[in-house]
């Protein structure tokens, strides 16, 4: 099945060890993404309290057909007194990376904040050194802002990351098909 095939849904128990494999598995997590080994009961915990969908951070299930390709997730960073954006990220088992579904995921997030919540801006950050999420986001419709020197630290050393964002405005109405 291809990426047309890609879909987002709420994590359900049995789920939950396709989400922990990236807690325990240096692997799994990739190079950008492992930083030493996390509670390995986080995620369950946390999908007992809510199924990972809360009001200030939620977490979905990437599927293609029956096969789970991995997670995306959101959380709300507070711009204003008034104002907040969400952030956004996504992990994919390795199995499924370098198909489109990253891309796909992360186009099908973007639509589904804009349509469930009144924030006009989704942001990304990875490192500069991540150029198949820097891709991925540009092919999925965000803009590159700038870089952030020394913004995130990961196996001993200060990294760069690049900022990207997808403004509410950026993301055409979808078409009538009629
Ligand atoms: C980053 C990630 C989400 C990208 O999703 P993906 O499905 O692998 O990427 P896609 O297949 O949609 O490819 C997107 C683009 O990146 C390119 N790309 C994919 N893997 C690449 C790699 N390892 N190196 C360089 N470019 C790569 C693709 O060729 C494509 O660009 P193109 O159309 O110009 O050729 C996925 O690889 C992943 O989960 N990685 C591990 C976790 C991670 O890094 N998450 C992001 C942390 S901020």
């Amino acid at each position: 099945m291809g990426v047309d095939h890609v879909m987002l849904r709420p994590v359900a128990e049995d789920d939950l060890p396709v989400l922990e494999r990236f807690l325990w598995d240096p692997e799994a997590a990739g190079s950008f993404e492992w930083h030493g080994w996390k509670d390995p009961g986080l995620w369950r915990r946390r999908w007992a309290e809510n199924g990972l969908l809360g009001d200030d951070a939620g977490q979905l299930l990437v599927v293609c057909g029956d096969d789970r390709l991995g997670f995306v997730a959101w959380r709300k960073v507070v711009t204003s007194q008034l104002s907040f954006c969400w952030q956004i990220g996504i992990a994919l088992v390795p199995e499924a990376r370098g198909r489109g579904y990253g891309t796909e995921a992360q186009r099908l997030v973007v639509r589904y904040l804009f349509a469930h919540t009144q924030a006009a801006r989704i942001e990304a950050g990875t490192e500069v050194t991540n150029i198949a999420e820097q891709r991925a986001l540009e092919k999925a419709g965000f803009t590159r802002e700038g870089v952030l020197r020394s913004y995130g630290f990961r196996d001993g050393q200060w990294r760069d990351a690049v900022l990207y964002s997808v403004l509410r405005d950026d993301v055409l109405p979808e078409r009538d098909p009629a």
